[in-house]
């Protein structure tokens, strides 16, 4: 309970609020001068706007916007805890401050009075008088592989969640090219990845690690879908629930939820039309099952190869095993497994987003890793 406590104390201001707001109008375009506008935000109002359209849930019959702040407390934005990553490294994807100021194309300082990607951050609607999306451009996905280039990630609506979900830069690069026996990479962070929001990447079919000489035949339909090239992300992870089966989908985000103590999924999304028609588990012809199976065989040679640490009373359980500070790899090609490896865990759909490319981007790491 106490993760929700801020919530409630937020939403008691709310209905105070919104009994002193519900009849008044906004103040007429104080976009004025910075600091004129002793609240919450740092955009200003739209002129003219009324408070009450969005403050009030007796008037609130287009917006709902107390439904979706429900909805959102229940989403890992909103309950995940990951807003005190708030130094400027961090703060630009982990608290709706740094994040407006990244798309407003203002340095991102550290930001101790954080908040996690809320309203403000998807959204601007005291300075746009709406809920349109604070940016849904097209996105560069930066490369982590060397020679492969940066991705364009171009998937509507969905283009906003790719603003965070993306990678962050690493050291050193995996390389398909270091194939001699002497080519070595030295790995010296037990967290050598792309950070863990490689989902966009997963769903384009790139990012992995492709090792030359195996046949790789491309990508699921999800990749190229017209339902989810038009919205991306939000084709499944926003879908409307069906009244009376709980709260998924819309701004909790959430596939797997919990009904009255029984676990379940949200799969309206899946069964809309143009997409599948009667499917009834998330684990759709067991590529969840599969997925997990050859990651499980993966991670088992990693350990064996002493790569990561295998050991689940270790605090760095699960990371790359540093001795001496430093894990070396020879040939380096073979550290593409331990990239895959981590790709594949962090996109977290157990090869949901691109099953064929998730299976083969594990079955191509085995195969690697059980060559001498
Ligand atoms: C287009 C919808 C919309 C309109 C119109 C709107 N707001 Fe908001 N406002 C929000 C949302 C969404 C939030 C964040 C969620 C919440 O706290 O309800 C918010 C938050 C606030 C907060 C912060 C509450 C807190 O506890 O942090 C204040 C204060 C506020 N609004 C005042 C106003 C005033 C005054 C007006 C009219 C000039 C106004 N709002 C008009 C959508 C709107
Ligand atoms: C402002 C950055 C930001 C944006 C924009 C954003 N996310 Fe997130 N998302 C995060 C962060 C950060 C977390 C992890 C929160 C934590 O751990 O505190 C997260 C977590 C999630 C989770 C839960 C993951 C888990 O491990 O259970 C889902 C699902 C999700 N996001 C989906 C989306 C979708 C869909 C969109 C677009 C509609 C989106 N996100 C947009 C930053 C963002
Ligand atoms: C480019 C955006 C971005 C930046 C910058 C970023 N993160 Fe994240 N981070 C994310 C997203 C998105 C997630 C959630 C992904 C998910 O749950 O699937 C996340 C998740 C995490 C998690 C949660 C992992 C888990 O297993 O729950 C931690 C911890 C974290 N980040 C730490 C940091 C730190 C520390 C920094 C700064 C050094 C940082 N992040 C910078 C986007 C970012
Ligand atoms: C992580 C990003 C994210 C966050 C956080 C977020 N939203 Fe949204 N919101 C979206 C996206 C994406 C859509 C478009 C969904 C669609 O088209 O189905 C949307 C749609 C909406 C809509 C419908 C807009 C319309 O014109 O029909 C409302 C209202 C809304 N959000 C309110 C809120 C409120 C209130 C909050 C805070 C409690 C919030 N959102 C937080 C991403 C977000
Ligand atoms: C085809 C539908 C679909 C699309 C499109 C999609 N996802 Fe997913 N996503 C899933 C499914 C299914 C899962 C697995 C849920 C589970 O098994 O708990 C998942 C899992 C996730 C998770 C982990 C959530 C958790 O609870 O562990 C995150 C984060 C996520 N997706 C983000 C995204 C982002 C960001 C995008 C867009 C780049 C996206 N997804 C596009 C269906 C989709």
């Amino acid at each position: 309970m106490k993760r929700f406590t801020p919530f409630f104390v937020m939403s008691l201001v709310i209905i105070l609020l919104a009994g002193l707001l519900a009849s008044c109008r906004g103040p007429e375009g104080p976009q004025g001068p910075p600091g004129t506008s002793t609240v919450v935000n740092l955009e200003g109002f739209a002129p003219g706007i009324n408070c009450g359209s969005c403050h009030n849930p007796d008037q609130d019959t287009v917006y709902y916007v107390w439904a979706k702040k429900y909805q959102w407390e229940r989403s890992k934005h909103a309950w995940g805890g990951d807003y005190e990553r708030n130094s400027s490294s961090c703060a630009g994807c982990h608290t709706t401050e740094g994040f407006v100021k990244r798309m407003q194309g203002k340095p991102v300082t550290n930001q101790v009075d954080s908040s996690p990607p809320g309203c403000f951050a998807c959204h601007s609607p005291h300075a746009r008088g709406d809920f349109s999306l604070r940016n849904a451009s097209p996105v560069t996905i930066r490369s982590q592989i060397v020679g492969v280039p940066d991705a364009q990630f171009n998937y509507g609506k969905g283009n906003l969640c790719v603003q965070c979900h993306m990678t962050r830069d690493f050291t050193p690069r995996p390389d398909p090219t270091k194939t001699a026996a002497t080519d070595s990479i030295v790995i010296t962070t037990s967290r050598w990845y792309a950070h863990y929001g490689v989902q966009g990447q997963m769903l384009m079919g790139e990012g992995g690690f492709k090792f030359p000489g195996y046949m790789y035949t491309g990508n699921s339909v999800h990749t190229t879908l017209p339902a989810i090239k038009q919205e991306g992300c939000i084709t499944c992870h926003m879908a409307t629930p069906t009244a009376g089966s709980g709260i998924a989908g819309g701004h909790t985000m959430n596939l797997r939820y919990e009904f009255q103590g029984t676990a379940r999924s949200l799969l309206n999304g899946c069964n809309q039309s143009g997409c599948h028609s009667n499917l009834t588990t998330l684990d759709y012809k067991g590529v969840q099952s599969a997925v997990n199976a050859n990651f499980d065989t993966l991670k088992t040679l990693l350990i064996q190869r002493g790569w990561i640490d295998g050991n689940p009373s270790s605090s760095n359980y699960g990371l790359v095993r540093l001795t001496g500070g430093r894990l070396v790899i020879k040939p380096a090609i073979k550290a593409g497994a331990l990239y895959n490896y981590f790709f594949v865990e962090h996109d977290r759909s157990e090869g949901v987003h691109n099953p064929k490319y998730a299976l083969e981007l594990l079955r191509s790491s085995i195969e690697e890793l059980r060559k001498p």
